[in-house]
């Protein structure tokens, strides 16, 4: 790596994030039945069908990986808990489930490692997809009751926690786009997710300001867009992309508003009294959250709102096929800095890139995720001597895993999983990581 701890502040915090269903086996452990089991079980929706009762195992192999992320040098684990493990029916706890986050809990602290919870990171129960999941407004209420249940339990061990891992996923992505689950391509359904996952967002920070927990905060997905060319047309449709996937959430939680070339046309398809919810939503958190990966070239499309198209960049590209553009991650700290958070703690939550890693007489070289890391360490550290508060930088992902519509097929670990023998090898990039972070 081409950086150490020393060319970060002191207190400055090295992290790597997983999610609950990408990692530990769904079918162990009494967890319930989720919209992922039934999105992937639903032809062409994810690659080869593939889902989460396995994963990689982390249900069992947890102890083996927090080694992993101890042995890095590393001082936060992302996790997530996943609410079908801990209420199979969405409203009914399983003691074994609370007692597996408990024993994870522990297992970090006995490592050195701060435990950073995220609830949800997708994983609705079946049951209350059943009662329209995000499109019911009840969902705020059932989901301060799944907060209150698992953190009387675990609160007092973590030392931070965010609510919901990026809300544009959970509404557009997943209700209008239908590349997630549940896989809705539904206007009105969009607009109450998009209102929804913001009221449950403020409902859980309340719920856990009242069990006297802090250092609460907020995770968003951001994506930098820009004009596919010099027309207005371009620049008219790049603003509307920049206020759909980013203004919305950032300015609901921060401002309690959502944009206006965004509400003009989704107003109809908002739940009713829905300005009311605000200061819920607006609950204050300790730190801001930014998950970035790319940027996207956005230009008109024929057609109803919003009217707009992607269109393929000249950058070079992940296998994922996403734009290498690191300038984006700086343009975000310093604009949510400037136009949202102030002063308030930034924490870059994922970063990081899916290539196509192989083992060669035992070894797996990934120059790529070393160079992106570098490339994207870079415009942290820039947008520090700015004088933006960025205080931690975690990457996605600690080890291969069911990535989401794309099955197993993307690897965005430090650590390569064989899927079929499920053995963990840390990749180069993870030996350079702890070279450049152990104390
Ligand atoms: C993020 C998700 C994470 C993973 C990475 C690649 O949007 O939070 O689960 O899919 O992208």
């Amino acid at each position: 790596m081409k950086y150490t701890r020393k060319d970060f502040p002191d207190d400055f915090l090295f992290g790597v994030a997983t999610s609950s269903y990408q990692i530990e086996g769904h079918s162990f452990g009494g967890a319930g039945r989720t919209h992922w089991d039934d999105f992937s079980a639903t032809p062409g929706n994810v690659k080869n069908a593939e889902n989460g009762a396995i994963a990689v195992d982390h249900y069992h192999r947890y102890e083996q990986d927090l080694d992993l992320v101890a042995a890095a040098g590393l001082d936060c684990y992302r996790f997530s808990t996943s609410w079908a493990r801990v209420m199979p029916d969405g409203k009914t706890a399983n003691p074994e489930g609370l007692d597996f986050y408990d024993r994870l809990t522990d297992a970090m602290l006995e490592r050195g490692i701060k435990p950073c919870a995220t609830l949800y990171h997708w994983e609705l129960p079946s049951a209350l997809a059943d009662l329209g999941g995000w499109r019911n407004r009840d969902i705020a209420s059932w989901f301060g009751d799944y907060t209150q249940t698992l953190m009387s339990r675990i609160g007092d061990r973590m030392y931070s926690v965010a609510p919901i891992n990026e809300p544009w996923c959970v509404a557009w992505l997943s209700h209008f786009m239908g590349y997630h689950a549940p896989g809705l391509r539904d206007i009105r359904a969009t607009a109450r997710a998009m209102h929804h996952v913001l009221l449950a967002h403020g409902t859980a920070i309340q719920t856990m300001r009242d069990l006297g927990m802090d250092n609460l905060g907020a995770v968003f997905n951001l994506e930098w867009a820009t004009p596919a060319d010099g027309s207005p047309e371009a620049q008219g449709k790049a603003a509307l992309y920049d206020s759909i996937y980013n203004h919305w959430y950032l300015s609901g939680v921060f401002k309690g508003a959502y944009p206006a070339n965004v509400l003009e046309e989704l107003e109809p398809h908002m739940p009713q009294n829905w300005q009311d919810d605000f200061p819920t939503i607006t609950t204050p958190v300790d730190w801001c959250g930014l998950n970035y990966y790319t940027r996207k070239l956005i230009g008109p499309d024929a057609g109803p709102w919003p009217a707009l198209k992607e269109i393929e960049g000249p950058l070079p590209k992940t296998l994922m096929g996403w734009e290498i553009y690191p300038e984006g991650l700086y343009n975000f700290l310093t604009r949510t800095a400037r136009d949202y958070t102030g002063d308030l703690p930034l924490i870059v939550t994922e970063n990081g890139l899916a290539s196509p890693d192989v083992i060669e007489n035992g070894n797996v070289d990934d120059p790529q995720r070393i160079a992106y890391l570098n490339a994207h360490m870079d415009k942290v550290r820039k947008a520090i001597a700015e004088g933006v508060p960025v205080k931690g930088y975690y990457i996605w992902s600690l080890l291969d895993n069911y990535e989401w519509a794309c099955g197993y097929e993307q690897r965005f670990g430090l650590v390569h999983v064989n899927f079929d023998t499920l053995e963990r090898t840390p990749k180069a990039s993870y030996h350079a990581l702890a070279n450049s972070l152990r104390r």
